[in-house]
């Protein structure tokens, strides 16, 4: 399986649940992570996403932040979007409809159907670091248990 997990900025969402499913999917899983901006291209995850990470045993500080490119979308066999932005985001760009139907809402996989958004905690404080980890932790391990 290749799991690709999107965000805006990828120095906050998409490297947490980057890291979730890396620390709890088969070593043969191909799993990265991406931005719809490159506007942190290069840069290490946010301190506070590293922090809360690092509470639970995950180490995501090498990760490097870079943006989506057109060719994830033949890369990948799933692209997760963390809030409705990114999935509009990735659907305007996608070329055709295979790539369109590779674009799920994360938190569909633990609420189907709900279109529930993992909110975007990089103006807040640690503490909405800590409930994005609990909802990415809670649709991860939804995804692995129908994927495993
Ligand atoms: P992310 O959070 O999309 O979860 O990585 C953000 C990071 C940076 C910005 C916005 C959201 N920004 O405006 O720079």
């Amino acid at each position: 399986m290749k799991v690709l997990m999107v965000c805006l900025g990828n120095i906050c969402r998409s490297p947490l649940a980057h890291g979730i499913l890396l620390n709890s999917a088969s070593k043969s899983w191909l799993i990265d992570s991406a931005g719809t901006s490159g506007w942190h291209e290069g840069e290490r995850p946010d301190t506070r996403s590293i922090i809360t990470a690092k509470n639970h045993n995950i180490n995501i500080e090498d990760q490097k932040s870079r943006k989506f490119v057109l060719d994830d979308f033949d890369k990948y066999d799933v692209i997760f979007a963390m809030d409705s932005s990114n999935f509009s985001n990735l659907t305007a760009i996608a070329p055709n409809k295979t790539s369109a139907d590779k674009i799920r809402l994360l938190m569909n996989e633990a609420y189907p159907d709900e279109n529930r958004q993992v909110p975007d905690p990089y103006t807040g404080g640690q503490q909405g670091f800590e409930q994005v980890y609990q909802m990415l932790n809670h649709a991860i391990h939804c995804f692995l248990e129908s994927n495993s």
